[in-house]
C-alpha cells in the first residue's frame, strides 16, 4: 500500500515538473507541458451548430448599418454606394462630424440619408437593435471588433468585421460560439485574398499548376511612420505599446491559408514565433512622449499544418522598408512570388499538361523550374487563369478602387453571396484562425519562443470540406 502511495506521489511530482499551468482555469486557456504551450479546444455546447458551409435564404436587398467612420470606414461606405441591391440604413461613429461627412457622401452619390448615431460610445447598440438591418459592418479599432460583432449577432444581424476580427483566443471562441448559437454569418473583412495576383494564383493552385502546395508565406510589412497619429485616440499605438507578437497577421495569413485549404482539408497545428527587440518601436513611443514599447520591430512566425505543410508569416510596421505582403506559394511542381516582382516558375519536364490550357505557352518557354517564366509568358498565363470572380468584376473594381480594387471585390462578394443565399467566402472559423496569431505568437515569444499547439476552432470539422470554394450562383 505504502509503495502504491509513494508511486502516486512521485508521478504527481513528475507531472508538476513537466507541466506549468497558465490560465488553466480558463476553458480557452493553455497549459505548458514539456516546453510546449497546448491550447484547449472546448467541446461544442449542445445548443450550437457548426457553421461549416453555412448559408441563409437569399436576401434580395441587403440593408446595412456601418459602425466606425474613420479612415477605413469612409472608404467602405463609399464602396457600398456602388453595389446594387444595397440600402445604407444607418451610420454610427462617436464623432458627429464623421457621420455628417458620410451623409454628404450619400447625397453626392444620389442615395437617401441614413439614420445617424453618434455622441456616445454605446450609440452603436441602438443601431444593432434595429429591426430593419440585415448586416452590421464594423470598422472600429481592434478592441471593439468582437464585442460589437457578438452583440450584433445576438440581435439577429449578420456581421462583417475589419481585420483582425479578435485580439485574444477568448474572443475567437466568443465569435465562433455566438455565430454557431445564433446561426448568423460572421465574416472578417480580409481584403488581401481578393487582390488580383492572389486570386489568379489561387485559381492556378486549385487547377494543379503548382502540383501539391507544400509551403506558403505572407506578411504585413508596412512602415506606418506617417500614420501613427491618425488613428482615433492613438488606438493602434496603444495596442502595440503593450503587446508583443504578430498583432496584425491576417493580410499575410489569409491568402496563405486559402491556398493551403486550411479547415477545408488541412489545419494549422503548431506555431513558433520570434521577434526582434523594439528598436524603432521606441521611436514610435517617442512620438507619443513615452519611453516604453513592447512590440518587436520584426516578428517571424512559422506554422506547421496537419498535412505536413509550412506557413511563414511576418510583421513589421516600423522600419523604412518598401511595402511587402511577401505572398509566396511553393508547390511540388511550381512556385509563385508576388513581391517585389510578380512571377511564376513551373516545372514542365515530364509533366502532362493536357488538362491545363496554358500548355502551349509553357512548353519550350519555361526554364523548367529554375528561373521565372518570362514576363510575356507570365502575362499570358495570368490571363488564362484569371479567377472567374475577377473576370466578372475587375473593371468596375478598378474604377471604384480601394487598394487598387480588391476592397470592392471583397464587398461585392459579401453582398453577392447574401443576395444569392450562398456560403460566404470567409466563414467565422477563418476569422478566428487568421486572427488567433495575435495571442498565440505572444505566448510563444513570452515563454522563450516555445511551440504553441493551436486550438481547433472547427472542433474536428476541419476535414469536412474538400478545398476552398468561392461560391457562384448556378
Ligand atoms: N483591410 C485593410 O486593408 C484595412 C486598412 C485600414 C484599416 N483597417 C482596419 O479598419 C479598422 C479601422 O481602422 P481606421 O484606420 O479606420 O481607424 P480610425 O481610427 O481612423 O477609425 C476608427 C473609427 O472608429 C470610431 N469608433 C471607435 N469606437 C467607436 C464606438 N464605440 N462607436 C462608434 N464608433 C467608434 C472612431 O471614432 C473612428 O472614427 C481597424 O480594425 C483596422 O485594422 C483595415
Amino acid at each position: 500500500m505504502k509503495k502504491i502511495f509513494g508511486f502516486i506521489i512521485a508521478a504527481a511530482a513528475a507531472l508538476l515538473c513537466t507541466m506549468s499551468c497558465c490560465n488553466c482555469g480558463d476553458e480557452y486557456g493553455y497549459v505548458i507541458k514539456n516546453g510546449v504551450a497546448v491550447y484547449n479546444t472546448p467541446a461544442r455546447p449542445a445548443d450550437q451548430v457548426s457553421m461549416i458551409g453555412f448559408a441563409v435564404e437569399p436576401i434580395e436587398t441587403v440593408r446595412v448599418g456601418f459602425i466606425g467612420l474613420g479612415d477605413r470606414g469612409d472608404g467602405a461606405v463609399n464602396r457600398f454606394t456602388y453595389i446594387d441591391g444595397v440600402e445604407i440604413v444607418a451610420l454610427c461613429d462617436i464623432e458627429e462630424d464623421r457621420v455628417n461627412d458620410m451623409q454628404k457622401l450619400l447625397a453626392e452619390r444620389g442615395k437617401p440619408a441614413a439614420d445617424a448615431y453618434f455622441g456616445s460610445r454605446d450609440a452603436w447598440k441602438e443601431l444593432c437593435q434595429r429591426e430593419d438591418i440585415d448586416l452590421v459592418y464594423i470598422v472600429t479599432d481592434w478592441k471593439m471588433h468582437t464585442p460589437m460583432a457578438v452583440y450584433a449577432m445576438e440581435q439577429g444581424k449578420h456581421v462583417a468585421i475589419e481585420v483582425p476580427a479578435t485580439t485574444s483566443i477568448a474572443e475567437c471562441w466568443q465569435l465562433v460560439n455566438t455565430a454557431e448559437r445564433t446561426q448568423r454569418h460572421c465574416m472578417m473583412l480580409e481584403n488581401c485574398v481578393y487582390d488580383f495576383f492572389e486570386l489568379t494564383t489561387l485559381n492556378m493552385a486549385q487547377q494543379g499548376l503548382f502540383g501539391e502546395i507544400i509551403h506558403a508565406e505572407g506578411a504585413y510589412i508596412h512602415n506606418l511612420d506617417p500614420y501613427w497619429k491618425n488613428y482615433y485616440e492613438g488606438w493602434r499605438y496603444e495596442f502595440n505599446k503593450v503587446n508583443r507578437g504578430d498583432v496584425y497577421p491576417t493580410h499575410g495569413l489569409g491568402p496563405a491559408c486559402q491556398v493551403l485549404n486550411i479547415h477545408r482539408g488541412d489545419k494549422m497545428n503548431t506555431l513558433i514565433s520570434m521577434d526582434t527587440k523594439a528598436f524603432n518601436g521606441l521611436k514610435v513611443a517617442e512620438q507619443f512622449g513615452e519611453t516604453e514599447y513592447a512590440n518587436g520591430d520584426h516578428t517571424i512566425t512559422l506554422i506547421q499544418t496537419e498535412k505536413g505543410k509550412i506557413i511563414e508569416i511576418q510583421h513589421n510596421v516600423v522600419t523604412p522598408r518598401p511595402y511587402n505582403r511577401m505572398y509566396q506559394v511553393e508547390g511540388t511542381e511550381g512556385f509563385a512570388n508576388k513581391y517585389p516582382n510578380e512571377g511564376y516558375s513551373i516545372r514542365t519536364e515530364g509533366r502532362n499538361f493536357d488538362e491545363h490550357k496554358a500548355v502551349d505557352d509553357l512548353t519550350g518557354s519555361a526554364s523548367d523550374g529554375e528561373a521565372y517564366l518570362s514576363d510575356e509568358v507570365r502575362d499570358a498565363l495570368m490571363e488564362q487563369y484569371k479567377h472567374p470572380i475577377a473576370r466578372d468584376i475587375e473593371e468596375k473594381a478598378k474604377q471604384v478602387g480601394g487598394h487598387g480594387g480588391m476592397d470592392f471585390i471583397m464587398d461585392y462578394r459579401l453582398i453577392y453571396c447574401l443576395q444569392n443565399g450562398l456560403p460566404l467566402d470567409q466563414d467565422v472559423y477563418d476569422a478566428a484562425e487568421w486572427s488567433c496569431l495575435g495571442e498565440l505568437t505572444r505566448v510563444s515569444i513570452e515563454n522563450g519562443n516555445i511551440p504553441v499547439v493551436m486550438p481547433d476552432f472547427t472542433r474536428g470539422d476541419w476535414n469536412k470540406l474538400d478545398g476552398l470554394t468561392l461560391a457562384i450562383k448556378k
